[in-house]
């Protein structure tokens, strides 16, 4: 059945680190199920919200909610990574703030056709935009070895990505791979019974590896903050959550290139001059994690990391 609850994580927090002034023009480049995006524009007077996400049903339920509101957003279907050119289209040169609540949303996860689950037998798609022609079918039944291994390695860091990858490349000479089920099957197969008996879904990592790859998700995330950082109005804020350690390295690091960190000790030892060269400043000294009110309250809150940059100059 088609659900659209998702629970929005670390909402507080993360509307709080946008700090919106009523007048600011404000992006929310996964819209999701609309949870962060209705908090910005319930904030705004005069200002702008825009919402985008690739997938087509979070844009139709959001452009609704949002209409509830106000009339003061804009709602676009399109990959965060060309943030600039949206923006341009919509003759837009600066924001006050963006957030980005990374991954996949409640609804996309929980429907069943979507592809996304281990714990649902469906077609293996994993497409968040649906019109990306690439699947995770695609990618069981066409990628090399040597691929296979690869993204399992990179973006599932699976310990046993080379028995998984191999066992899938023999099945699928007899057998198309074509579902969920298939595919936990197979990774069962090639792990040992310990393993097996570890806690957590035995396909956990090979999933999370299949998704990054057929959405693309590491490079576009870091296309995306690269480009949004230069849009931002001086006093303007990043707002980031991220729900892997993949992802987080990315953010993290971007965050670190161009910030200073106020009062820590790396900061003791840089040379002033330094210093004054940054055009941005990290606002938590250190990453931000959700209550334990909201863990309890929402066990996929757990991996979540809230990070916030803020232009200076
Ligand atoms: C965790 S959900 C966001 C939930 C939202 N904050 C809420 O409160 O309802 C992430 C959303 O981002 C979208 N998304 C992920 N990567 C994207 C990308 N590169 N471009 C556009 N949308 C993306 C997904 O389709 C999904 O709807």
């Amino acid at each position: 059945m088609k659900s659209n609850y998702h629970y929005s994580v670390m909402l507080n927090e993360s509307i709080d680190g946008l700090n919106i002034k009523e007048n600011g023009i404000y992006v929310d480049c996964t819209l999701g199920r609309g949870g962060h995006a209705s908090k910005i524009l319930s904030q705004l007077k005069t200002g702008l919200l825009i919402g985008i996400d690739q997938d087509q049903e979070a844009i139709d339920y959001s452009k609704e909610l949002l209409s509830s509101i106000s009339s003061n957003y804009k709602v676009v279907k399109n990959n965060f990574r060309n943030i600039d050119k949206i923006l341009e289209e919509l003759n837009i040169n600066k924001i006050d703030g963006a957030i980005y609540d990374l991954g996949v949303s409640s609804p996309q996860f929980d429907e069943d056709y979507r592809g996304f689950s281990y714990k649902f037998d469906s077609s293996l798609d994993m497409r968040m935009d649906q019109n990306n022609p690439l699947t995770a079918k695609y990618i069981v039944n066409n990628y090399s070895l040597n691929d296979l291994v690869r993204i399992f390695k990179e973006y599932g860091e699976e310990k046993y990505s080379y028995s998984i990858a191999k066992n899938i490349v023999e099945q699928r000479k007899s057998k198309e791979i074509c579902t969920t089920f298939d595919l936990v099957e197979i990774i069962k197969k090639s792990k040992p019974t310990k393993e097996l008996n570890k806690k957590g879904h035995p396909a956990k990592q090979i999933f999370q590896a299949l998704r990054i790859e057929v959405n693309d998700e590491l490079n576009a995330l870091e296309d995306s903050l690269n480009k949004i950082l230069k849009l931002l109005n001086v006093g303007g804020r990043l707002v980031v959550i991220s729900f892997h350690s993949l992802e987080d390295r990315i953010v993290k690091n971007i965050f670190k290139e161009n910030s200073v960190v106020e009062g820590n000790r790396v900061n003791e030892i840089i040379d002033p001059k330094n210093i004054k060269q940054a055009n941005y400043r990290s606002i938590n000294k250190k990453v931000i994690f959700p209550s334990d009110k909201e863990l309890e309250e929402n066990s996929r809150s757990k991996s979540a990391k809230l990070r916030i940059l803020e232009r200076l100059r």
